[in-house]
């Protein structure tokens, strides 16, 4: 019998590889409901809508536009999104409580695809302190708000409150509980943000190797930012097999607030060798966590990753110099990718001749050498005083510089 050759048996492999198409993780965006429960955040019905539209042009999968039994205001807002939104799946959350979930099934009438968010605490602590009760009860209530959701619409997530402090076993019960009940996705959130990557990521993965029928549902992560690694444990999470990411917009929510969807987003994309894929069209970030922020009341802080004022801002001198030669020498990202213009030269003190010269061109001033040894002198001790030089005072440095005036 012919045998190939090796090194075409390595080729197929390889081009198998990079083939293969890449796994579908759903953004499931939460700004509406986790996000706007922080103080001071509370959005109407009116911004609730301005914002899913623009979400759902964004291309997220999931849109959880509220908790309907919180409040008359918040029933209307998820009714409303109900009728506007044409392509995602609109979601509302309910308590593991009857009544919760009738109105959630009410408020979501008239979405195309309506999906119910049930769920109880899960954790030791959940189950003494605020339920009083013990693990077999509540296993029979997971279990029976799923198959309740399940008699108003097909889509029901169930959410396991404090899986990040629950036991691994005991949660493996919990979840084959509600996937016999008819859950079809599974949110395993780090209600307090406390699992580091590694634990979380091992506990997507206990999950997907111990509960039975896990083929069944999809795993969906749920992470807070309390110690600041939201964005870090939901990636471990989808690399160990979760398939759905809750998120919101600039990360906004409770406390330190939830994992970005932008961070999330723009990591999956620039390491396509992972080989995960969502669908949203990452040029409409920008604009939307301007959006977020307008309505909310609160931005970004300026260093924040994707979206802050400063993620495209370079203001020393070795920096300006490596990025006007060639952007990608301090970019892993186009900012045109995101939705900002493009990169900022910011002048400090710190800046150098070569972001002087740029940015006086940009002024209308192509400096010789000569001209620009004495102009960047002059420039040094007027931005020793200040934070910032903007282009009224390059153009005010250079109209007061002898050697610009006797040329
Ligand atoms: O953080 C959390 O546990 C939640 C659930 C209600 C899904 O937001
Ligand atoms: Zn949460």
């Amino acid at each position: 019998m012919h045998k190939p050759k090796l090194s075409i048996v390595l080729k197929v492999k390889l081009i198998n590889k990079f083939d293969m198409s890449p796994h579908k993780v759903e953004i499931f965006d939460t700004s509406l409901r986790d996000g706007e429960q922080v103080p001071g955040c509370k959005l109407n019905t009116e911004q609730k809508l301005i914002i899913a539209k623009k979400l759902d042009e964004l291309g997220v999968d999931v849109i959880e536009a509220g908790f309907p039994m919180s409040s008359p205001g918040d029933f209307e807002s998820v009714a409303e999104i109900s009728k506007l939104v044409k392509n995602a799946s609109v979601c509302g959350l309910s308590r593991a409580v009857k009544n919760d979930i009738k109105i959630a099934a009410e408020a979501l009438a008239f979405a195309k695809k309506p999906r119910i968010h049930t769920g109880i605490g899960t954790s030791d602590s959940h189950i003494k302190y605020k339920f009083k009760s013990n693990r077999a009860e509540i296993i029979e209530r997971a279990y029976a708000a799923v198959k309740y959701a399940k008699s108003f619409v097909e889509d029901v997530e169930f959410y396991a409150e404090d899986a990040g402090r629950t036991d691994n076993a005991y949660l493996a019960k919990v979840c084959e509980a509600a996937i016999k009940a008819g859950a079809t996705v599974l949110n395993i959130p780090d209600t307090t943000g406390y699992c580091l990557p590694n634990e979380y990521g091992a506990k997507i993965k206990y999950l997907k190797e111990h509960v039975k029928d896990i083929d069944k549902a999809i795993i969906s992560c749920h992470c807070h930012n309390d110690l600041g690694l939201a964005t870090a444990n939901s990636i471990e999470a989808i690399i160990n097999g979760a398939r759905q990411v809750e998120c919101t917009i600039n990360g906004i929510g409770e406390r330190a607030g939830n994992t970005a969807l932008e961070e999330v987003v723009m990591i999956l994309k620039q390491h396509p060798y992972l080989n995960f894929d969502t669908s949203i069209n990452t040029k409409h970030l920008f604009t939307i966590s301007q959006l977020i922020s307008k309505h909310m009341g609160i931005s970004p802080q300026p260093n924040k990753a994707i979206v802050g004022a400063n993620a495209f801002a370079h203001s020393s001198g070795i920096h300006q110099d490596g990025v006007i030669k060639r952007r990608d020498t301090y970019e892993i990202i186009d900012p045109a990718d995101v939705g900002v213009t493009e990169s900022a030269i910011v002048l400090t003190a710190r800046s150098g001749r070569a972001a002087l010269a740029y940015k006086a061109k940009n002024v209308g001033y192509n400096l010789t050498k000569l001209q620009l040894d004495e102009v960047y002198l002059n420039f040094l001790n007027f931005a020793d005083q200040r934070k910032e030089v903007n282009d009224n005072d390059i153009h005010q440095i250079i109209e007061t510089s002898r050697v610009y005036r006797e040329i």
